[in-house]
């Protein structure tokens, strides 16, 4: 049996939502307390079990190749200071036994292209893709969510969508899915739609920015042409690659917080602030106090 052992992380989007403050620096270096957005994203995939991590970048993303990086100067001054626990938190965020692997979207021609970017590297292997704006928190003891799809993929042979129930005017911002029971865990997607009107959306249920795939979605998203807004979209790959195998939906266990939005990164602020062992104490008083 294959396992899944890479990982795909695109980050190449523009990320207008954000702006200005996207302008220059990448969406996914935002921090949410005290780490960005793709390290959250990286644990995640790290917990799952996965060691080749394949990011998929474009201009002004520089800032994420050197966050994964040695960074020589920073390292020698907390030594020379003693500052060892700092010195600990900036060395190991990615073990050595795990390889960073670096490909540039030259265009940000769709989320469905950047995933094709990676096919070079990723072969025939089946991989998990996690968009970082897309925070995954769990409880304390549960496995990440990537952790919890790869292991409905490895039991089940089967691409596996994250998706969970969104308002139903909220559907023209997701790819929505309808579907039918499969095991007690997943269910097996009919049909999958790009960004449907409310009026149009088959069901409310939305895929969210964890995906295992099987390598011939690669083939699928080749022969897809430019879908909703101009772009190639990986949810259009998918509706071609359900026609030849399962693909199945996965109501993962944990909280997403949309942290592309503004109102999404605020709340996965607070609530992240108020788990974090350095400040929540303090964070929760003031909470509670303000007026
Ligand atoms: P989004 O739809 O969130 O687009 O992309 P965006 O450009 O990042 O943000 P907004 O909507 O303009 O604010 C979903 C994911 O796909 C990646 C993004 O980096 C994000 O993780 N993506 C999108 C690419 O890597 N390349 C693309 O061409 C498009």
């Amino acid at each position: 049996m294959t396992r899944v052992r890479k990982a795909v992380f695109p980050v190449a989007g523009m990320g207008t939502r954000f702006l200005p403050a996207t302008k220059a620096s990448p969406k996914e270096m935002m921090p949410v307390v005290d780490k960005p957005l793709i390290q959250y994203a990286v644990e995640e995939a790290l917990e799952a079990g996965l060691t080749e991590l394949v990011f998929i970048t474009g201009r002004s993303k520089r800032a994420i190749e050197d966050h994964f990086d040695k960074a020589y100067e920073l390292e020698a001054e907390l030594l020379a200071r003693g500052k060892t626990a700092l010195l600990e938190l900036v060395k190991n965020i990615v073990p050595s036994h795990v390889n960073c692997i670096y490909i540039r979207q030259m265009e940000p021609l769709g989320l469905g292209h950047a995933v094709l970017c990676a096919e070079p590297v990723v072969g025939q292997e089946p991989f998990a893709v996690l968009l970082a704006d897309d925070l995954m928190d769990v409880d304390k003891g549960t496995p990440s969510v990537t952790h919890q799809m790869v292991k409905v993929f490895e039991h089940e042979h089967a691409s596996v969508l994250a998706v969970q129930e969104v308002p139903r005017e909220d559907t023209k911002s997701y790819g929505i899915v309808s579907s039918t029971p499969w095991n007690n865990c997943s269910e097996r997607v009919n049909a999958i739609v790009e960004k449907p009107d409310p009026k149009d959306a088959p069901t409310n249920l939305a895929v969210v920015g964890r995906y295992v795939l099987n390598s011939q979605i690669f083939e699928h998203i080749r022969k897809t042409g430019k879908g909703a807004g101009g772009e190639i979209q990986l949810t259009d790959g998918i509706a071609s690659l359900l026609k030849d195998q399962p693909v199945l939906a996965y109501r993962f266990n944990g909280t997403r917080f949309d942290c592309g939005s503004k109102i999404g990164y605020l709340k996965a602020t607070v609530e992240l602030g108020l788990k974090h062992p350095e400040v929540s104490a303090e964070f929760s008083n003031y909470l509670n106090n303000r007026k």
